[in-house]
């Protein structure tokens, strides 16, 4: 299927940088950022009657509400109605199979899962994290990655990027380079 609109789909587990990278690389093209993850944080937020979609109990909730098949209908639906009129990037665990397997630029990010907590813990705190601290974070975030892994589908087409050496801005601008040849 060719589509008149251009998706481009940047996948990747739990703080491997794609919203930001998302928003950037849709900030540089002039195109929609849709963040997936932000629309199950929603509604887990509306099914526990909480309004901030980034509370802890939020977090704790997000990867059940988010395997519900009536929950992915509805959020693939909304992604794909709002990718009908015009050129979006979309970040997400499924877009570039599920999603979107149409799309013209499928990206997977990955980093190694020490990094991934040092760049959180650094982004929550606003100071260096202590070993201990990032020690911590990686097991969260390894737990996380478990719960996550039945939605989380790697397309064989996507451009797989590792950003554990990368700048955020050096990610961004090699996304950029293979969206201006697509
Ligand atoms: O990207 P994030 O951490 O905000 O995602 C929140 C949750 O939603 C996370 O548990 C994974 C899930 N999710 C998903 O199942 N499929 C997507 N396309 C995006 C997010």
């Amino acid at each position: 299927m060719s589509r008149s609109t251009v998706v481009i789909a940047i996948d990747g587990p739990a703080a491997s940088g794609k919203s930001s990278t998302a928003a950037w690389v849709a900030r540089e093209l002039g195109y929609r950022h849709l963040d997936s993850g932000a629309l199950y944080r929603a509604e887990t937020g509306r099914r526990l009657g909480i309004t901030d979609p980034r509370s802890a109990e939020v977090t704790a909730a997000v990867s059940a509400v988010a395997q519900m098949p009536e929950v992915r209908a509805a959020v693939n639906a909304e992604l794909r109605r709002a990718a009908a009129t015009e050129n979006v990037v979309v970040d997400g665990r499924d877009i570039g199979s599920v999603v979107f397997p149409e799309a013209q630029l499928k990206i997977f990010l990955v980093a190694d899962p020490w990094e991934r907590a040092r760049r959180r813990l650094h982004q929550r705190l606003e100071r260096s994290a202590t070993d201990a601290e990032i020690a911590e974070e990686t097991r969260l975030l390894v737990e996380r990655d478990a719960s996550d892994a039945t939605n989380t589908l790697q397309a064989r087409d996507a451009v797989l990027i590792d950003t554990t050496y990368l700048t955020q801005e050096d990610q961004v601008q090699r996304i950029v380079a293979l969206a201006q040849k697509v």
